[in-house]
């Protein structure tokens, strides 16, 4: 884009370009989400299959959150290219922690652009991320609960049908 409009932005240029990383990264969870489901469905795990669903929507909100934002201070959004999505998993225990693994990347990658526009002085990207900062907060802890569930029941016999069943307690 002309750099003159880069300048007209009322945030900083750095912090546009870490926040459309970010659009990707939300696009690509989005997107993991949604095999995350299709893996659920194909084996059974039907209650687990519709909490991926509202997850995959979710990511989608946040990507257009920040979206949204950078057309709000006059900038560039940038419509992700979303490559790699893993369809593949060995259990539901996996589909569970790679999600937390996925949390955290997300909380961190957060967290660095906040520092970031600190940094720069950019105080409407800093105030703009504190609903993702606590977002993220609630969507880890989420995840941990769950995964303490699992540990709690136990993958024998019935555990995996009940672990399926008791997700819906996590689906508002
Ligand atoms: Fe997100
Ligand atoms: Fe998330």
């Amino acid at each position: 884009m002309k750099d003159i409009a880069r300048q007209n932005m009322s945030i900083k240029v750095e912090s546009m370009d870490l926040l459309n990383g970010q659009i990707k990264m939300e696009a690509h969870a989005s997107a993991i989400y949604l095999a995350m489901a299709s893996w659920c469905e194909q084996n059974g795990f039907f209650t687990s299959a519709k909490f991926f669903y509202k997850q995959t929507e979710e990511e989608r909100g946040h990507m257009m959150k920040i979206f949204q934002f950078l057309v709000d201070v006059g900038g560039n959004p940038i419509s992700p290219e979303v490559k790699n999505i893993n369809h593949d998993y060995s259990s539901i225990v996996d589909v569970f922690e790679t999600t937390l693994e996925h949390e955290v990347a997300v909380t961190k990658s957060i967290h660095n652009i906040v520092l970031k526009a600190r940094e720069l002085g950019d105080i409407t990207t800093e105030r703009f991320l504190d609903w993702f900062v606590l977002e993220q907060v609630e969507e880890e802890n989420t995840i941990r609960d769950i995964l303490d569930m699992i540990e709690v029941t136990g993958t024998e016999g019935v555990g995996l049908q009940m672990i399926d069943n008791k997700v819906n307690d996590w689906m508002e």
